[in-house]
């Protein structure tokens, strides 16, 4: 018997459902002649800044754009440094780097992939000094202003926010959130006694809607929120060549719009974000539950041990993760993602080099060893089919697969 394959995501079931609806959307374009600026885009960042519970979003035109800007508008750039973290997707310090500044590094938590927040301030007190001038706090290793901080709310589990935002407050940093792949997920904040959507808690933050994000366009788009009325202003101007009027332009900026078309699909596709996080969330727990089902699961307190042949996410009670990826951490990596392929279950690598490692970074005076949870997690980890539409047969065909895989395997392990 030939099973069906099952993707690593399905991005067609939706626009089938959606066709009708978004159809329109490319109609009243036609009809208005809307394709830039205009009320779609209006109505949809008015309708993601609500579900963000932020007071702005300003529409850009990728998440890499978003994260440039939003460093930009937040006057970090030339002669700064900016840290965040190595596991995260190359957007994150391209866009430090092409806002002027260089990016620095701070390792991740071995159970949630963000930011270790330990590592954090050990990094800020012993690595970086105040400048006896202004207080604020200089990088060892570069030389520069340390200006800001982006912590990544990578594979759509919110970063540890208030520790990071207290000791950005204590070092007069700034922080820009990556919420590139954390749509809708939420945060337990002690400090506010309250949850927080993501993008509501940073000076600044940045989504993209990539396709085959949690809220994705049918093209490239992203988007900034915020809270702060002059950033809003500033990164509506730095989209538009630096101009709030026509032609009349107060500084150098960029053509980083987002289109009409997508902003207008980005609005139809935004009213099932929720339900389409809460089936993601569901699938995540059924995945959990069938793993459970005989495999050793780690205490919530302990590190990965070497004898767990898969550690599911691990999500901590102050979070709820949108699970725009599911990664699990599993042994023999490449074969048990070759056993998957040849049994056609497409998986996919988030990520397998880290930054401080990449060709890109060669001459910035990385090395191996540096980031040492980062470097080990990215051998181990594998991204399951994730998707709103993943039926639980398909759950359970990729969960007995990889089980047969290891039963079949034992004596390696
Ligand atoms: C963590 C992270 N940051 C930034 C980006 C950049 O977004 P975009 O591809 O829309 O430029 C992405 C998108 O893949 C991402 O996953």
């Amino acid at each position: 018997m030939t099973c069906e394959p099952i993707p690593f995501l399905d991005l067609r079931t939706p626009h089938r459902e959606l066709e009708a609806e978004l159809l329109q959307v490319l109609q009243e374009a036609f009809r208005t002649a809307g394709f830039v600026g205009g009320p779609m885009l209006k109505d949809f960042e008015r309708d993601f800044a609500e579900f963000c519970s932020t007071r702005y979003c300003v529409g850009v035109s990728s998440g890499t754009d978003a994260l440039r800007f939003a460093l930009m508008a937040a006057a970090v750039g030339n002669g700064d440094s900016v840290v965040t973290v190595p596991n995260t997707f190359i957007a994150t310090t391209e866009a430090i780097t092409q806002a002027g500044a260089l990016p620095e590094f701070v390792d991740i938590d071995e159970r949630t992939y963000n930011i270790d927040v330990d590592k954090l301030r050990e990094y800020l007190e012993s690595k970086c000094s105040p400048d006896p001038r202004t207080g604020r706090l200089i990088s060892r290793r570069t030389g520069r202003r340390l200006a800001a901080i982006i912590p990544v709310h990578l594979y759509g589990q919110m970063a540890d926010m208030d520790p990071i935002l207290a000791l950005a407050e204590n070092h007069n940093l700034v922080v820009i959130e990556d919420a590139c792949q954390a749509h809708g997920a939420e945060y337990f904040s002690e400090r506010q006694n309250r949850w927080c959507k993501a993008g509501s808690m940073g000076h600044a933050a940045a989504f993209s809607f990539y396709p085959g994000k949690n809220l994705g366009a049918c093209g490239e788009a992203g988007a900034v929120t915020t809270n702060d009325e002059e950033l809003a202003r500033r990164l509506q101007m730095l989209r538009d060549h630096g101009q709030a009027k026509k032609y009349f332009h107060a500084f150098e900026g960029y053509n980083g719009r987002l289109d009409s078309i997508q902003a207008g699909i980005l609005r139809i596709k935004l009213k099932h974000l929720a339900g389409w996080n809460e089936k993601r969330r569901l699938s995540a727990s059924l995945y959990a539950q069938l793993f459970a089902s005989d495999t050793q699961q780690p205490a919530p307190d302990t590190l990965h041990s070497t004898l767990d042949p898969i550690v599911p996410p691990y999500e901590p009670l102050w979070v709820k993760a949108v699970y725009h990826l599911y990664v699990v951490r599993v042994q023999e990596r490449e074969r048990l993602q070759a056993y998957l392929s040849e049994h056609g279950i497409s998986t996919g690598l988030h990520y397998p080099v880290p930054l401080h490692l990449q060709k890109a970074y060669e001459n910035r005076g990385f090395h191996q060893g540096d980031f040492p949870v980062t470097e080990r997690i990215a051998k181990e980890i594998i991204s399951l089919p994730m998707f709103p539409d993943l039926t639980v047969e398909q759950q359970q065909r990729v969960v007995a697969t990889v089980k047969e895989f290891y039963s079949m395997n034992k004596n390696v392990l």
